[in-house]
């Protein structure tokens, strides 16, 4: 039996809810769930009123492809601009300010938590720096107190990409609160998952009027359903960014069980990490580095071999047990695209040194003590073979 990446997990109540939806008979966006979705996540990301930060608002997206680019177009983006991101992560970072016609600036990621390097993005700062993208690597915070001081210091924005980080924290603040603007995803593979689904987090009060009508086709729909005009109107440019009410019930019924999916995440995730304690001092694979400052959610857990070549040795061996590990981002700024829109600012060695030797386990709601078992002997027998993970 093949142990797979990732199982959607599923709590139960997504029919149910999505019979309430076909029931209320309003099928398209910002209906009674999108609502209720919406209330939800601004709630615990103020920490229920109690957090001390301002409270966001929260627009639902039918991904966090589109959510990133309502951020892009929310801070207005366009040619000649550059917004500094690292090269280590999904396509849509980088998209989503391209798409606006800006420049995206790549540099490179910490050694420890793959995160943004704070300390080299000052250098890559131009006159024409408009924005610092941010994105937490497997749900692990990045450095958002250093990264919001360089905002400050030289007027950018932030735009978290929390597309891995939802339920998650740094210095006990969700992530996804920090930026001006943040982005969740709730893809299939995610932790709490909707099919495809995201949601935009609106930090700044004084983008969330324009957030509203961007996300409403370029139309002040929203107040008009809420009695505040008596017709809607085209006010700006805008798209159809916002999920079918079947989409938010079943995303309706993930959220009331976020708690508990992040817990038995986060319980496979420390299976995984004192089992490869051994691995990581034989010298034969490093573990994950969650500095103390991260409130993590389990959703990932990686390896990096000792080389590329290991990786595509332990890959195949995994592959031939029954067990689908699989590599990461694949750096934006060596892809085709990557060279013709964006930059980069100095060197990203360690982008790329980390993307060729990771490898991604399989972790899931739905994975068994006993799968978990199999992988992590699996992985003992193929990373002690002297020809995959020797020094
Ligand atoms: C960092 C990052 N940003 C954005 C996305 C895109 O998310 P979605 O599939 O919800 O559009 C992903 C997807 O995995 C991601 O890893």
């Amino acid at each position: 039996m093949t142990i797979p990446f990732n199982r959607p997990n599923l709590t139960g109540d997504e029919l149910a809810f999505i019979a309430e939806a076909v029931r209320n008979l309003q099928l398209s966006a910002n209906g009674e769930f999108t609502r209720r979705c919406q209330r939800w996540l601004e709630e615990r990301l103020e920490a229920d009123g109690h957090g001390g930060w301002p409270a966001p608002r929260v627009l639902l997206t039918h991904s966090c492809t589109a959510a990133l680019e309502m951020a892009a177009l929310s801070i207005g983006v366009g040619p000649g601009d550059e917004v500094i991101m690292p090269s280590f992560t999904f396509v849509s970072t980088a998209n989503a300010v391209v798409l606006r016609g800006a420049t995206p600036v790549f540099v490179d990621i910490r050694p420890d938590t793959l995160n943004l390097d704070e300390t080299l993005i000052e250098a890559a700062i131009t006159p024409r720096t408009r924005a610092i993208s941010v994105v937490h690597y497997a749900g692990a915070g990045a450095n958002m107190e250093a990264i919001g001081a360089i905002a400050r210091r030289h007027g950018l924005r932030v735009i978290e990409d929390s597309a891995q980080g939802f339920l998650a924290s740094y210095r006990g603040r969700p992530l996804g609160t920090f930026g001006a603007l943040g982005a969740l995803s709730f893809h299939e593979t995610k932790n709490v998952i909707s099919g495809e689904g995201g949601a935009l987090i609106v930090n700044d009060p004084g983008l969330a009027e324009r957030a509203e009508i961007l996300w409403e086709k370029g139309t002040d729909r929203s107040r008009f359903r809420r009695g505040e005009v008596d017709r809607y109107t085209w006010q700006d440019v805008g798209s159809s960014f916002a999920p079918s009410e079947i989409l938010a019930a079943f995303l309706w019924a993930q959220l009331q069980h976020g708690d508990e999916i992040t817990r038995r995440r986060l319980a496979q995730w420390t299976v995984y990490h004192e089992a490869f304690r051994g691995l990581e001092s034989d010298g034969l694979a490093r573990r994950p580095i969650i500095p103390a400052d991260a409130g993590h959610n389990g959703h990932l857990y990686y390896l990096l071999l000792p080389t590329a070549a290991a990786r595509a040795e332990a890959l195949d061996a995994l592959a031939r047990r029954g067990i689908q590990a699989i590599f990461h981002y694949v750096p934006l700024h060596n892809s085709p695209a990557g060279r013709r829109y964006g930059r980069t600012a100095g060197r990203l060695s360690v982008t790329e040194d980390a993307a060729a030797r990771l490898v991604r386990l399989p972790l899931h709601a739905g994975l068994s003590g006993d799968e978990q078992a199999r992988v992590i002997q699996a992985v003992y027998a193929i990373c002690a073979q002297p020809a995959v993970c020797s020094r």
